[in-house]
């Protein structure tokens, strides 16, 4: 247990704090801090899949008036970094379509994409592929997948479950790639003075972005500062800098003393940020007669870039959900000529869940009982993946609960069952999880100003999610004071050190240091301190990880409407009941939850980067044909949660909600389109043509 605090600010509706800043378009974006004539980077990208860039001639861009400098891989600064991603010009090899081969700064954008238009670059080209085939030699076992899992596991024997069972399902079900489209365009603003950097970063880290760009410099960090006050949005896609953050520290670092600005276009945000990988994943699921499962398999074949290994976590939901006693997982990529992809809200659970709780439906339709009530007959007392107990576990509260909220039992089970004005009406429900992560290594600053007003500080980032508003609450009551007399202050590395806006992970982490260097202050300072008194301190262990399972849980509920002449498919209702232990601001919290469930929803019904195969790269790379969830396709989409704190998590008893709402959810809409129609779509988008017949 945790020493818990008294909750007064924290649960409280408070609105954000930076609201009026963002509404007035004064928030000063990691693009928009005020420098003296500033310069601007456009790139070159390669137009060929794989091969080599033979010849760059640049006179023509050298030749317009504003052309500063034209960097290629002839006179680009050697970087100290084997990652293929981030070694940005330092070889004349082309490994995917749009990467980029050279850049051009000049004083204005115009100019600098003119001359960008005219630097000619010539190629010899290879063979390459876009593709995951279907021979499995060609397939390569990471040595771990991400977050550090490991790659395969094997307990009892599955296939001898498999062959005894009652009741099986052995299917494949495939998700599309899918890119983290932030609002915010990932920007870089790079300025040498001397020997240091400071880079304006559109970044979920500043200290990861520190570390990765003093690496791939060779620098210090301490010579390295980056400042991202607020963050227009990421999805993990700015968890860690990429090449164009490289590049255009690169051109600073040639240009000394002037700041260089880069924005990446929506075109690039498709290949030079990172994405979801497309996957396919076969489940095995083997029953009892009364659907007591005694085995559970999936084999994960995953589409990965050749220069940089990336192996999402997909089969790791799996390990740990329901009480089987045989259970295997593997992952296996397939590595190809593609850009790197990266972290995508919620990496491995949110393709992951699709598949289980989908093959979990069509399990309770063989054995013939409510989905629910399969669910709640395989709930484990422990955690199967590790032995562990858990530190709390309340899926059954959330199937339970939003069910009677949701209005589950009014179903007829059988598919089919229910017409509308010609749409066929279907209700689907499936589970959420997420783990409850806490990074270590953090510290605060608490000091006493005056006036009854105390600054604290810690390097985290607000993503947009609500960090300026929930740490403030969290250290209002840290303190005991109102949340009014709290200055804090985030998003720059001459703060205290913080860990990434990812995993789900921010407002445990920094919460948990806010809360020890607050109490630290009031046990050296007491009630009544002093302007200037202040404690640095560090986080507390997170002992509760070595002994107990932790994860947040949630269930989710889905309306789909298919109309039975088009196929045209509505989802007018989404319910999600989450186990999210405390949830500190209302307001923030069911934001992020109903925009996880939105994004679930766009997985499920739009998003799909269709691999032009001839061409070798995306062929929708935009928002007007890269589709995904806008208001018309968003209807009634509610969030709500037991509300039950875990005290062995951190202080606050929270978990973390930026990543469990987008899990399951596209499984809840597959398992409803299923019951409205008795089509079962394995794979997303699910679109119209599945219903035609
Ligand atoms: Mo999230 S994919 O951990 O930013």
């Amino acid at each position: 247990m945790t020493d818990q605090l008294t909750p007064n600010a924290i649960g409280r509706d408070v609105a954000r704090a930076d609201g009026p800043l963002k509404v007035l378009g004064a928030a000063p974006y990691a693009y928009d801090q005020p420098l003296t004539d500033p310069l601007y980077l456009c790139t070159v990208d390669a137009t060929v899949v794989r091969g080599r860039v033979t010849a760059v001639d640049a006179s023509a861009a050298l030749a317009m008036d504003g052309v500063e400098l034209v960097l290629t891989h002839e006179n680009a600064p050697e970087l100290s970094t084997e990652d293929g991603e981030l070694r940005v010009l330092q070889s004349p090899e082309v490994h995917f379509r749009g990467q980029v081969v050279a850049a051009v700064v000049a004083t204005t954008t115009e100019v600098a994409a003119a001359a960008a238009g005219a630097v000619v670059v010539t190629y010899d080209t290879e063979p390459f592929s876009v593709t995951a085939g279907s021979d499995p030699a060609a397939l390569h076992a990471p040595e771990k997948v991400n977050a550090g899992y490991p790659t395969d596991t094997d307990d009892g024997d599955l296939d001898a479950a498999v062959a005894a069972a009652a009741f099986t399902v052995d299917e494949e079900y495939t998700t599309a790639r899918t890119h983290n489209n932030p609002l915010e365009p990932h920007t870089t603003v790079a300025t040498w003075t001397g020997g240091d950097l400071h880079v304006f970063e559109a970044s979920q880290s500043v200290f990861g972005a520190r570390r990765v760009l003093a690496g791939v410099f060779g620098l210090d960090p301490e010579r390295v500062r980056v400042t991202c006050p607020y963050v227009g949005g990421g999805f993990g896609s700015k968890g860690s800098p990429h090449a164009g953050a490289v590049v255009t520290v690169m051109a600073a670092r040639m240009l000394p003393g002037r700041s260089v600005k880069f924005a990446l276009t929506r075109r690039q945000m498709f290949r030079l940020v990172g994405y979801r990988p497309r996957m396919t994943q076969r489940v095995r699921l083997a029953a009892a007669p009364d659907g007591t499962l005694t085995g559970v398999g999936v084999d994960v074949v995953q589409e990965s870039a050749r220069i940089k290994e990336y192996a999402e976590q997909t089969a790791v939901a799996a390990r740990m959900m329901y009480a089987a006693p045989n259970r295997r997982t593997s992952h296996r990529l397939a590595l190809l000529d593609i850009p790197v992809p990266t972290w995508m809200r919620a990496p491995g659970e949110a393709p992951g869940m699709f598949a289980l709780e989908t093959a979990i439906d069509e399990l309770a339709a063989r054995v013939g009982i409510d989905p629910i009530a399969l669910r709640v007959r395989n709930e484990p007392d422990r955690d199967p993946a590790t032995g562990k107990p858990f530190s709390s576990r309340h899926l059954v509260d959330c199937l339970h609960e939003g069910a009677d909220r949701f209005g589950w039992y009014d179903r007829d089970p059988r598919p089919r069952s229910r017409r509308v004005n010609g749409w066929l009406v279907g209700y689907g429900v499936a589970a959420s999880t997420y783990p409850a992560y806490r990074i270590p290594g953090n510290s605060a600053v608490v000091r006493y100003t005056a006036d009854d007003r105390y600054r604290v500080e810690i390097g985290a980032s607000d993503l947009g999610t609500g960090a300026w508003t929930a740490l403030a609450q969290i250290a209002a009551d840290a303190l005991g004071v109102p949340q009014e007399s709290i200055d804090l202050a985030i998003g720059d590395t001459r703060l205290p050190r913080a860990s990434v806006a990812g995993g789900s992970s921010g407002t445990a982490s920094w919460g948990t240091t806010i809360v020890e260097a607050a109490r630290a202050f009031r046990g050296k300072f007491g009630q009544a301190p002093e302007p200037d008194d202040e404690v640095l301190a560090d986080a507390p262990e997170n002992t509760a990880a070595e002994d107990f399972a932790l994860h947040g849980y949630g269930a989710q509920f889905a309306e789909v409407r298919v109309h039975e002449d088009t196929g045209e498919i509505r989802v007018p209702r989404l319910y999600g009941m989450f186990d999210a232990g405390r949830v500190i601001n209302p307001r923030t919290a069911r934001s992020q939850l109903v925009g996880g469930m939105t994004m679930g929803l766009s997985m499920a019904l739009h998003e799909d980067s269709v691999m032009d195969t001839a061409l070798g790269h995306t062929a929708n790379p935009d928002l007007a044909e890269y589709h995904i969830a806008a208001n018309a396709d968003v209807h009634d989409v509610r969030a709500d949660w037991l509300g039950i704190p875990d005290e062995r998590l951190n202080p606050m008893g929270s978990k973390g909600i930026g990543e469990i709402g987008i899990t399951g959810t596209a499984a809840a809409i597959a398992n409803a389109a299923h019951h409205a129609t008795g089509v079962r779509v394995r794979e997303l988008p699910i679109t119209l043509d599945r219903f035609l017949r």
